[in-house]
């Protein structure tokens, strides 16, 4: 039967909820306090209308139009894109094996919040206590038991948003987009009512225009404003395709991805303000205590939770579940993606995909459980973003520019919605972001020409990198060529 949205407030929290996870919080700050702070957000809001939105409203439209998951619609435009969903879904399930990881480490967290198990030493407590991180990727060590359990219950969590498909992910993103949203507002306004708040932000908002002339604050606006809307993964366009006929198509992608945004500025103010209380307590200057990614959300902040006048319980406990529902609606939209191209095009029962998709993404994830799992998953994270991403992204605009009619989708989404989209749109899709994507494409490949990611050796990248990429094209072209229901 065809997966359908009961509504549209359904569908538009579904997108959202993919859209808003953890990179709105531990990542969009910290790539904006590096590049040039307040003045990032020239690139950022360029990158977004020359970029985000016209993939977005891409996405939106050909799921709509063909009605069917990413690599059926995408097979529609010309037959061999088929393979290019595939490998967008397999990139986006590299993503979703180390996700649900880091999920399971936020389950353990809030569990340590009740009695603020980390103590003092927060670094040394995640680090050597918590990971048992070893020396080098190399160094596997065994499963850390605690962490493997946390995985366990994200997985339990992510098929039982999934159930159902759209009928369940419609009813759990209530939840797992609102329940974010109030918590981060709590955030900031403890953050900006804490001394030293308006230190920290200063660190976030000053403008360094100087920081507009690197070109690599440019690619690097780019790359946030993908990862951060969920775009070249073909969720969003399996998402779109669950819509019913005479759905809007452009007000909802300008609607999804100014959300996003917004959410992302605004979590900078959660972030910077409780950083500039951080540097106020103990001493140090702000730009010594900015962190992002994992040292942020379990060495950082809970050290700002232990020195909280007080509710340090209440808070650590909000904070942990705040990157659970964030991230969760993330992780699905990519497993529900998935099940979904699966179910579309080999028949198989749902129940079984769910499940298969669990048991097969768990035990990859196990990897990332043992004492060197934080290296691949810094590895893997890498690659899947800066290669898998980025070559669907290209490759996307590069089908509907360039090998379709790219007016005819223009003129599908325009005749959809009552807020239109002009030319500039095919410009964008034709050449602008297949040039900018494309150059940041170049840089990244000489820059790992040049060096191992990382100061990792260069086994342990090929391993956790090109490896991942070979077997996930190689996956994508078996999934293409296997013979369908039809
Ligand atoms: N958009 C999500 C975020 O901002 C990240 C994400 C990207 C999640 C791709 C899943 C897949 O955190």
């Amino acid at each position: 039967m065809k997966e359908i949205w009961q509504s549209r407030t359904s569908f538009v929290l579904a997108s959202i909820g993919s859209a808003i996870g953890l990179g709105n919080i531990w990542r969009f700050p910290y790539v904006c306090y590096e590049c040039g702070g307040g003045a990032f957000l020239i690139p950022f809001l360029v990158a977004l209308l020359t970029a985000g939105i016209p993939l977005m409203v891409l996405e939106y439209s050909v799921g709509h139009k063909f009605s069917k998951p990413a690599p059926l619609a995408l097979g529609n435009l010309k037959k061999g894109f088929e393979i290019l969903g595939w490998f967008a879904l397999l990139v986006g399930f590299g993503i979703a094996t180390y996700y649900a990881v880091i999920m399971g480490w936020a389950f353990n967290y809030l569990g340590y919040s009740l009695n603020m198990a980390w103590g003092d030493n927060t670094q040394g407590f995640f680090f050597n206590q918590f990971l048992k991180i070893s020396e080098s990727p190399m160094q596997l060590g065994s499963v850390q038991w605690m962490i493997a359990l946390g995985l366990i219950l994200t997985w339990i969590a992510i098929v039982a948003s999934i159930w159902k498909g759209a009928k369940t992910v419609g009813k759990v993103v209530y939840f797992t987009v609102i329940i974010p949203w109030i918590i981060l507002l709590v955030f900031v306004a403890r953050g900006l009512t804490l001394p030293g708040a308006l230190e920290g932000l200063k660190y976030y908002l000053t403008p360094n225009f100087s920081a507009l002339l690197n070109y690599r604050v440019w690619l690097h606006a780019y790359s946030q404003v993908f990862f951060s809307l969920t775009i070249g993964f073909g969720v969003q366009m399996t998402y779109a395709s669950f819509l019913p006929r005479d759905s809007d198509v452009v007000n909802n992608a300008f609607l999804v991805s100014l959300a996003d945004a917004a959410t992302a500025f605004v979590g900078g103010f959660a972030v910077f303000s409780t950083l500039g209380y951080y540097a106020n307590q103990t001493g140090l200057p702000v730009s010594e205590v900015v962190q992002s990614g994992p040292q942020l959300a379990f060495v950082t902040y809970p050290t700002i939770i232990r020195l909280l006048p007080f509710g340090s319980v209440i808070f650590g406990v909000l904070f942990f579940l705040m990157l659970l529902t964030l991230g969760i609606d993330s992780a699905f939209s990519l497993v529900e993606a998935g099940a979904a191209s699966l179910i579309e095009k080999f028949n198989f029962k749902r129940v079984h995909v769910n499940i298969g998709f669990a048991i097969v993404a768990g035990l990859i994830g196990l990897i990332y459980t043992t004492r060197s799992g934080l290296y691949w998953l810094d590895i893997v994270d890498y690659f899947m973003n800066n290669f898998g991403l980025l070559v669907v992204g290209i490759l996307m605009c590069i089908a509907v520019g360039w090998f379709y009619k790219h007016e005819e989708i223009r003129e599908y989404a325009n005749g959809k919605s009552d807020f239109t989209i002009g030319r500039w749109w095919d410009f964008s899709v034709k050449y602008l972001t297949p040039i900018v994507v494309g150059a940041l494409f170049i840089t990244n490949v000489v820059d790992r020409v040049k060096a191992a990611y990382g100061g990792y050796s260069r086994i342990a990248e090929f391993l956790g990198g090109w490896l991942v990429i070979i077997v996930f094209v190689v996956v994508a072209v078996i999934l293409f060529k296997k013979k369908g229901r039809s």
